[in-house]
């Protein structure tokens, strides 16, 4: 039954099959990590640095380990079997290369020791007993800080070696008739999933089984057996649901090897689960940004130039680089492009991927300054985009595989009601309200990447899916197993799947919105392949209603093999003359574009994702969303009383999880503009709002009314799926369209987020 949260499906959209996981999540029946049982663990409990910059002069442990019930103590001096691996700034590794527990110290909230005791009580009374002494330096927290340096992103990134840049922009921007030349800011911000760090390490004999949630556990086994030099077959890893992720769980935290070095030295399981606050410095965040953006354009808002400087804060050692100019730059027909990031290196933990890591930073810079650029051409917002939509992208004049933005426009507006906005600021009241309306574009590259899975079919229909995907929210028990029960034609209900496990055939890093497309992308293979043996032998049989049939002609419907004209098998019919119970295939899956060792490099732990500008077209998926936001008059409180966003992506798997994701993605998206921002104290370069009660997020009071428009659209170029995948897109925009929809309240344009009350006092 169609409901808002059920939208029925139009062209090119799959059913919106309730989630297979869902009563087990709802009654808690769900095994995360740290709930699958182990035999009489011990338990962790971190000791993070206090200083962000300096050294450890002494540790004393006496008192910590007078605690009863404490049993080890890791230190640098007993962990120096710990191998550092590499950082590589994406596509698994390690967070950080910030890996020792001392004596160097490079950022606060580093571990520097663990302690393990008989129960977790002791094991935390202990860790407030270490003594530390530390020489401490004065560190650099962040922008205007002394003693940062900088870096030139595409000299020292492994991945952005080179930011798109075509034609003379300097040049075009200085003959342009109307330009704009601003800045942005956008702040630190953490993951905050509601399923915390947690790690458990479980050895027999030379064997290790860790339960840790990940969004990629091809990628967490390898690195940790690297880190303790062990063989990466002896590695198992562990994590059939993830309790939010965001980028925060893609990659190896220094956390998981000294949990399993710690359940090796005392030979039993041992369990850490980090608390909230450790959190914020146990894995990666988004790092805070400053843009400088300018815009030229002719009197007609035909654009003619574009240049987008960025800076963004990374540890001293690592260059993590977030980059969204290789993306937007690929957005509209900007004519002349310059592009520069920087990284600028603090005395912080290493920064890494948050829900749509690239594009939500610089995209609100660029579309905040399209905003700006409208109002200076007293254009409509959404007109400047259309005038400026492109089926070319600007840089290498490559062609967009499928591109719905202005659909997606058109149809946003007319569900907002968007012809009703007056363009001056400020004209828009009810009672003591000022309200604005402004608009920005989702824009989200296409990822793909290799994946290998086992399908197994018995002949009464039931189907098993094994692949090392991952559930992070997002639905994918269910749409895994809706492409396979679409292609053997089967009952989703008949189809078990397994994923979540480094013992199954590997899949990507659930990450940069992939999964749906490389995973149902290696399914159809598999599936077709069983299709083709039972096929095979329907149409070879000297008996049957399928005898002699073209076997290319036949479908799966029903647990039927199915002819055009209606001639018909049963699928258990076709196996008893195989004389087979059971038929089962593995098949391995290489995207168009990347290289033939790709499944070989994601069983070592190694993931390729092609797509989005790189190849000979240009695959996105994009959206447009429209806002309108309450000011009051007086107190200048800011509310997001409706949203309306309409995406195209693609082939949808399933328009509940679709809408889900694209509905959740916008909610942060108002988190983004108005709440979210880990502050740090610029004196000791320590966060001060460590926590759920202070790091503020948007609930459901925040949220009355956000709309979902499922745009059709179908692509044959992106994957054999024709997924282009959604689970980031949605809070890609969000941030701008509420600064403009403010800007568009009351008449003040704030640059910098969250927008906070303070912002809009005159
Ligand atoms: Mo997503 S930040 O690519 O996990």
């Amino acid at each position: 039954m169609a409901n808002a949260a059920a939208p029925a499906p139009q062209a090119n959209m799959g059913e919106p099959a309730v989630r297979r996981d869902a009563r087990v999540k709802v009654t808690g029946e769900a095994h995360y990590p740290s709930d699958i049982p182990v035999g009489n663990p011990a338990y962790a409990y971190l000791v993070m640095s206090t200083i962000a910059r300096g050294r450890i002069e002494r540790l004393d442990l006496d008192a910590a380990f007078a605690v009863p019930g404490v049993l080890d103590i890791l230190t640098e001096e007993n962990t120096s079997e710990l191998k550092t691996v590499a950082f590589t700034g994406g596509g698994g590794g390690a967070s950080t290369s910030i890996q020792q527990l001392g004596p160097e110290i490079a950022h606060a909230g580093q571990i520097i020791a663990v302690v393990i005791a008989d129960t977790f009580e002791a094991a935390s009374e202990a860790a407030q007993k270490v003594e530390v002494t530390y020489a401490a330096e004065s560190p650099s927290a962040t922008f205007g800080s002394p003693r940062l340096t900088e870096d030139d992103a595409a000299k020292v990134s492994k991945i952005h070696t080179r930011l798109p840049n075509v034609g003379d922009a300097e040049a075009a921007l200085g003959e342009a008739e109307m330009t704009v030349d601003v800045e942005y800011a956008t702040p630190t911000q953490h993951h905050n999933s509601i399923e915390l760090f947690t790690t458990t390490c479980s050895w027999v004999d030379d064997r290790l089984t860790i339960y840790e949630p990940s969004q990629f556990v091809y990628g967490l086994k390898s690195s940790v057996a690297q880190r303790l030099a062990a063989e990466a077959e002896k590695v198992e890893v562990v994590s059939p649901f993830v309790g939010g992720a965001f980028g925060s769980k893609a990659t190896m935290t220094p956390r998981t090897a000294l949990i399993a070095l710690a359940a090796k030295r005392l030979n039993r399981p041992v369990k850490l689960v980090a608390t909230r606050s450790q959190g914020f410095t146990v894995s990666t965040y988004r790092a805070e940004t400053r843009h400088h953006v300018r815009l030229g354009a002719r009197r007609d808002g035909k654009l003619v130039g574009y240049a987008h400087e960025g800076w963004e804060i990374s540890s001293r050692p690592d260059a993590y680089v977030v980059a969204g100019v290789e993306e937007s730059a690929r957005l509209y027909a900007f004519g002349a492009v310059e592009t520069n990031v920087n990284v600028v290196h603090a005395d912080r933990s290493t920064p890494g991927f948050m829900r749509s890591p690239p594009m939500v930073p610089y995209m609100y810079a660029l579309e905040t300054a399209m905003d700006e650029l409208a109002v200076k051409l007293a254009m409509d917002p959404i007109e400047l985009r259309r005038i400026n939509d492109t089926m070319i992208e600007p840089i290498e004049g490559k062609p967009f595989s499928s591109r719905s933005l202005m659909k997606c426009y058109d149809r946003a507006a007319e569900g907002f009601g968007w012809i009703r906005r007056n363009p001056q600021p400020g004209s828009m009241r009810q009672g003591e309200w000022l309200i604005g309306w402004g608009c920005a574009t989702a824009l989200y590259p296409t990822h793909i990447g290799p994946a290998a899975v086992r399908v197994r079919l018995l002949p009464a229909g039931d189907v098993t899916v094994q692949t090392a995907a991952h559930e992070i929210g997002t639905g994918a028990y269910t749409v895994i197993g809706q492409m396979a029960a679409e292609r053997l034609g089967v009952p989703l209900g008949s189809v078990t799947v397994e994923i979540g496990d480094s013992r199954l055939p590997p899949a990507p890093v659930a990450g940069g919105s992939n999964t749906t497309a490389s995973t149902c992308s290696a399914v159809m293979k598999a599936c077709d392949g069983i299709r083709r043996k039972l096929s095979h032998a329907a149409v070879t049989a000297n008996e049957g209603a399928l005898a002699g049939r073209d076997p290319t002609q036949l479908t799966f419907r029903n647990g039927q093999i199915v002819a055009p004209d209606g001639a018909a098998e049963l699928v258990e019919e076709t196996f008893r003359r195989l004389g087979t119970s059971v038929i089962e295939e593995y098949a391995e899956f290489i995207p168009h574009g990347a290289p033939p060792e790709a499944v070989k490099d994601l069983y070592a732990g190694k993931v390729t994702l092609v797509g989005g500008p790189e190849g000979e077209k240009m695959m996105f998926a994009m959206g447009a969303e429209l806002v309108e936001v309450r000011v009051h008059k007086l107190t200048r409180e800011i509310r997001v009383p409706r949203i309306v966003g309409a995406f195209a992506a693609g082939h949808l798997m399933n328009t509940r999880t679709a809408r889900s994701q694209l509905m959740g993605g916008m909610i942060w998206g108002i988190g983004s503009a108005l709440h979210e921002a880990t502050e740090i104290d610029p004196r000791n370069a320590r966060y001060v709002n460590d926590n759920l009660a202070d790091y503020i997020i948007p609930v459901n009071a925040d949220a009355p009314s956000v709309e979902v428009i499922l745009v059709p659209e179908e692509d044959h170029d992106v994957n054999p799926a024709g997924v282009k995948g959604l689970g980031e897109l949605g809070n890609v925009g969000t941030a701008a369209a509420i600064s403009n929809a403010v800007y568009h309240a009351t008449g003040i344009r704030v640059r910098k987020l969250p927008i906070r009350i303070e912002d809009l006092l005159a």
